[in-house]
């Protein structure tokens, strides 16, 4: 089976489909939708509705839409939905009454805003799934994002390499994190790591002592680091009270640093720990040989993709996509743009983050 069909199964046996990959149609750049082709004033307003502030690279996506649109010249409207799904489910409303004609969405729950933005499209606007992709609507036109599944494969191989590295021979005892069960990309981050994971899992080269395999055992609410450390104090002290867990694929660094935290409550040698964002406290952490990799997704290069774009509708020109062939969202595939996640190790650090400039003057050697 290939990657693409592996995936489909999964999803289309959770009931939710939510495609990743980046090799198909490259540079397709096509007019899609029905939106496009007449261009809109400059000075429009464009409507940026992000989630919950779950990890720094949103906070950093309001900061980065907000000087950027105001460069262009636009009105602009960037909200957080931090009570969730019915207040994301309002502020999209909001846009689209006020005369948004771009609504940029990274959905707190993907399944959840179909009836907003169908209104959207109604009205004229374009939508454009940021991070997330918007699942059963045909009301989204774009899909902007780094491949998911990319960043689940490179965890799953950052796991094997660090136990290599770190914990000598195996087999070795691993546990499972996953994302919030509402987030659309939770699921795909997990399958990216399980196609690495699963077969060595099967051959006994990784032991999942809880038996918490699957996806709805590993995952956690609301992306919340105090929820990924609480299934973790009760998994150290109950299965792993007398035996060492030598390493735990994390899906992104807020809940490796949680799991971290609870390895060191526990008086635990630290597991070997995957994460992703490249947050400040978890490069630190690497530096410091405590969590053992993240991945490198510049929100500065997502979100000025995403202006990119709202460019070329501007001007009556359709935006460049990458992807045409993946992401069927359930009801339509979605066109895409894909960027393309990297992993980062104490190994690889200072070149990774050259040009941030922040994390340039951490890695500093
Ligand atoms: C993003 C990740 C982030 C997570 C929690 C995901 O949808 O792709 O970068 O860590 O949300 O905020």
């Amino acid at each position: 089976m290939d990657r693409l069909t592996r995936t489909l199964l999964a999803l289309t046996a959770a009931g939710a489909l939510a495609l990743t990959g980046c090799d198909g149609g490259r540079k397709a750049s096509a007019r899609q939708g029905d939106t496009q082709g007449a261009g809109f004033e400059k000075g429009a307003l464009i409507g940026v509705a992000l989630p919950q502030k779950t990890s720094e690279n949103w906070v950093l996506a309001e900061k980065l839409f907000g000087d950027g649109l105001r460069q262009g010249g636009y009105r602009f409207d960037v909200q957080f939905a931090n009570g969730g799904v019915p207040e994301q489910q309002n502020q999209v409303q909001a846009m689209v009454i006020k005369g948004a004609r771009v609504i940029i969405v990274g959905a707190v729950d993907g399944s959840q805003l179909g009836a907003q933005i169908k209104e959207a499209k109604a009205a004229g606007a374009t939508v454009i799934a940021y991070d997330r992709l918007l699942l059963n609507t045909r009301a989204v036109d774009f899909y902007l994002a780094y491949d998911n599944f990319k960043v689940g494969e490179l965890q799953g191989m950052a796991l094997l390499e660090g136990l290599k590295k770190r914990k000598g021979r195996g087999p070795w005892n691993v546990e499972l994190v996953a994302g919030s069960p509402d987030d659309s990309n939770s699921r795909v981050f997990f399958d990216g790591a399980m196609s690495v994971l699963k077969a060595r899992i099967d051959d006994g080269t990784l032991v999942v002592k809880s038996g918490q395999t699957s996806f709805s055992q590993a995952s956690t609410q609301g992306w919340k680091g105090e929820n990924a450390q609480k299934r973790m104090d009760t998994l150290l002290a109950g299965t792993y009270s007398k035996t060492e867990l030598a390493g735990i694929l994390a899906p992104n660094d807020t809940l490796a640093r949680a799991v971290l935290t609870s390895a060191k409550a526990a008086g635990k040698e630290l597991p070997v720990v995957t994460g992703q964002d490249s947050e400040l406290e978890s490069v630190k952490s690497i530096l410091r040989g405590e969590q053992y990799s993240t991945i490198n997704k510049d929100t500065a290069d997502l979100v000025r993709q995403a202006i990119a774009m709202v460019g070329d509708l501007q001007q009556g020109k359709a935006p460049e996509v990458n992807n045409t062939r993946d992401y069927d969202n359930g009801v339509k595939i979605v066109p895409a743009y894909l960027l393309a996640p990297r992993i980062v190790t104490m190994d690889n650090a200072v070149e990774s983050y050259a040009n941030d400039p922040v994390l340039k003057k951490v890695v500093r050697p």
